[in-house]
């Protein structure tokens, strides 16, 4: 289906989407009065609001006050304490969840496991006492660095388990960017495998542990799953295989209460500096705020199988395939590898076969299904889903279209939802049961949140206009601070617009009150739902010996939203590179999600009096645009001719 005259006449006619009335009777929140009703009550007084939302979970001590704000720190549930393990795991055990498929799994060559709500405690716990015998204790941080298997979810759970905050590092990542995260945790355990299936080949992670380790004085032990069974070299005495470190240990592994502003995770994510921030997130408030949104957004039922598909190394991986589900005892589904190995039908195929009811994806992932035609989807017997989610990027109307018919039957709500790896949950989306949708808007903020379009000041800017994203009041999963720099956590969230977290996201609302999200405000690019920082790349690129500067900037870019376009000019006298060497440079130092989809060499960069590069000129060169705006301030108009000019040719 690709009709985008049809779709801009709906746009026009300002189209919305209702639930059904049937989907509105069997959902948590059911039609207009309810998400009023809600609403008002979440108005009227947010503290208590998230108060009776924090006591849906299992608390080994209750909070003597919800919420302490000396801005910009928050503490929810202060003085409260709880094991967020017990309240994914030990409180589904004593009724009839006990027996329920807690993961289902599905290994890129074909290979399946389910582990029940018993089974993965079981494991949960083994493996939390063999962590304990390697040396790991509460406070200790625990670097995770694993593919899409469900050793990954009982890594993480186990150090839960102790309080033990762990610190995914997406398994595509390279050695050295696993170097810098693990030095900047100061981690003193590595949870790895040997390698991760990927389109049908291997992907090696243990050499790339093995390289990032060699330079991490601080680690102690490395754990290692046997996944794919190539020969590895295991150092004596700091390796150990995961099911060596497991023999013999106890099942029986007491959840004790931590505080609930014990560190949780540490999740590294892109900010507009070079360097990657530590995103940190606590216990009690953060598990308040997946629960609750993975239960009301996604409606969860005893009866679904949820299937989020991000990887556990980002955020949406984090609350959405591990602690929010599994904290309302749903059975998730997760799979290991790519979406079209070995056939482009393999997503439609295990929705098919696994009876799939809620599927949760990027609009990347649903544009390249959208390019390789309605067929593949067609073959299969979608009508086990109810409902349908996105998240990481705005989603073009076209493809929202398609994803409501071709995937969803035209009969699937579709929630898109609004978040960051920095607010642990989602913040902004409809509710499936109860809020009208436009194709391409996130709606409006779930009620508990206080979200709005403003200006510098931080007053709103007037319906339709564009303005600045920003959340007014503190929320229960909030990031508490950057590890490590509670300065940069200030600047970077809470200097730019009085009393007010920054998102970093431009915005406008309509007349309606919905949010239409327009993307980055700053230094960051959002490729494929994954954000990039531009200098970050830059840094990586200036470190290749014959590079003099680079500048990067996004392009658009019909299947990954944006793309990379590096500008770089050359020291003065050096041999010429390739633009694959420059492109491998950055492979190397960050992994392949960064890698430059364009290289454009130049003799020099635009810039200021002031020697600013003028970024915005180099991203409408990018983006195959004449340059528009001031160019009054620019230094060197002959380095913007020379640019023009040969994009022209
Ligand atoms: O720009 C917004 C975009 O992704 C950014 C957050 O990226 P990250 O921390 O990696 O987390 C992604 C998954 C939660 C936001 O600042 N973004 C995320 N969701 C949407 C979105 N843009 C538009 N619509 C969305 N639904």
């Amino acid at each position: 289906m690709s009709h985008p005259a049809h779709i801009t006449t709906l746009l026009k006619e300002g189209r919305v989407f209702k639930p059904s009335a049937a989907f509105a009777k069997a959902a948590h929140v059911g039609g207009r009065a309810a998400w009023d009703a809600l609403r008002r009550k979440a108005a009227k007084d947010p503290v208590r609001f998230w108060e009776e939302r924090a006591r849906e979970l299992l608390w080994a001590k209750p909070w003597r006050k919800a919420l302490d704000w000396k801005f910009p720190f928050a503490k929810w549930f202060v003085g409260g304490r709880l094991n967020v393990s017990a309240n994914c795991l030990d409180r589904h055990l004593d009724g009839p969840r006990a027996n329920k498929a807690a993961l289902v799994w599905e290994g890129e060559p074909g290979d399946q496991r389910t582990l029940t709500y018993r089974q993965l405690h079981r494991e949960v716990c083994v493996f939390a006492n063999a962590l304990k015998r390697l040396g790991v204790k509460a406070g200790d941080r625990v670097a995770i660095y694993m593919p899409m298997v469900p050793e990954a979810a009982v890594a993480m759970l186990a150090c839960a388990r102790l309080g033990a905050p762990h610190s995914v590092v997406f398994a595509g990542f390279s050695a050295e960017a696993l170097r810098d995260r693990i030095q900047d945790a100061g981690a003193k355990v590595v949870i790895a495998a040997d390698g991760g299936w990927r389109k049908g080949a291997v992907v090696p992670l243990k050499a790339a542990v093995d390289e990032a380790v060699a330079q991490c004085p601080a680690v102690e032990k490395v754990v290692i799953l046997r996944r794919t069974g190539q020969g590895v070299s295991m150092k004596d005495g700091r390796d150990v295989w995961w099911h060596d470190a497991v023999q013999g240990a106890s099942a029986d592994c007491p959840a004790v209460g931590h505080d609930s502003e014990n560190p949780l995770f540490i999740l590294y994510t892109s900010g507009s500096t070079g360097k990657p921030k530590g995103v940190l997130h606590t216990t009690g408030g953060y598990l308040t705020h997946a629960a609750y949104t993975a239960r009301l957004v996604f409606d969860l039922k005893e009866t679904d199988v949820f299937w989020c598909t991000a990887d556990i190394g980002w955020v949406t991986g984090h609350s959405y395939v591990v602690y929010g589900p599994l904290a309302n005892g749903a059975t998730v589904f997760m799979y290991e590898g790519a979406p079209m190995t070995p056939a482009p039908d393999r997503f439609w195929d295990m929705i098919e076969r696994h009876g799939v009811t809620v599927f949760y994806t990027a609009p990347t992932a649903i544009r390249a299904f959208v390019r390789l035609g309605g067929e593949h989807p067609a073959k299969h017997d979608l009508s086990s889903l109810r409902l349908l989610g996105t998240v990481g990027e705005p989603i073009n109307p076209e493809a929202w279209l398609w994803y409501h018919e071709a995937i969803g039957g035209g009969r699937c709500p579709i929630v898109d939802t609004w978040w960051q790896t920095e607010t642990g949950g989602i913040m902004i989306s409809p509710l499936p049961g109860a809020t009208p949708t436009k194709p391409g808007s996130a709606t409006v903020p779930l009620p508990g949140i206080e979200a709005a379009v403003v200006d510098r000041e931080g007053n709103p800017v007037p319906k339709g206009a564009g303005g600045l994203l920003a959340v007014r009041r503190p929320w229960p999963g909030m990031l508490r601070s950057v590890w490590g720099d509670p300065e940069r956590y200030r600047s970077q969230y809470f200097s730019q617009i009085p009393g007010c977290y920054f998102t970093g996201d431009g915005a406008r609302t309509d007349k309606d009150g919905y949010f239409w999200i327009l993307g980055r405000v700053d230094d960051v690019i959002n490729v494929a739902g994954h954000r990039l920082s531009t200098m970050e790349i830059e840094s990586a690129l200036v470190g290749h010996p014959r590079v003099a500067e680079a500048a990067v900037v996004g392009h658009p870019d019909e299947l990954k939203g944006q793309g990379i376009t590096a500008f770089v000019t050359m020291r003065g006298g050096a041999e010429p590179v390739t633009s694959e060497e420059l492109k491998a440079t950055v492979t190397k130092a960050i992994g392949a999600i960064a890698r430059p989809d364009v290289v454009r060499f130049t003799e020099s960069l635009p810039k200021t009096r002031s020697g600013k590069i003028m970024r915005r000129l180099l991203r409408d060169i990018a983006s195959g645009e004449k340059p528009t705006g001031d160019t009054t301030t620019l230094e060197d108009f002959a380095a913007l001719a020379r640019l023009q000019a040969a994009q022209e040719e």
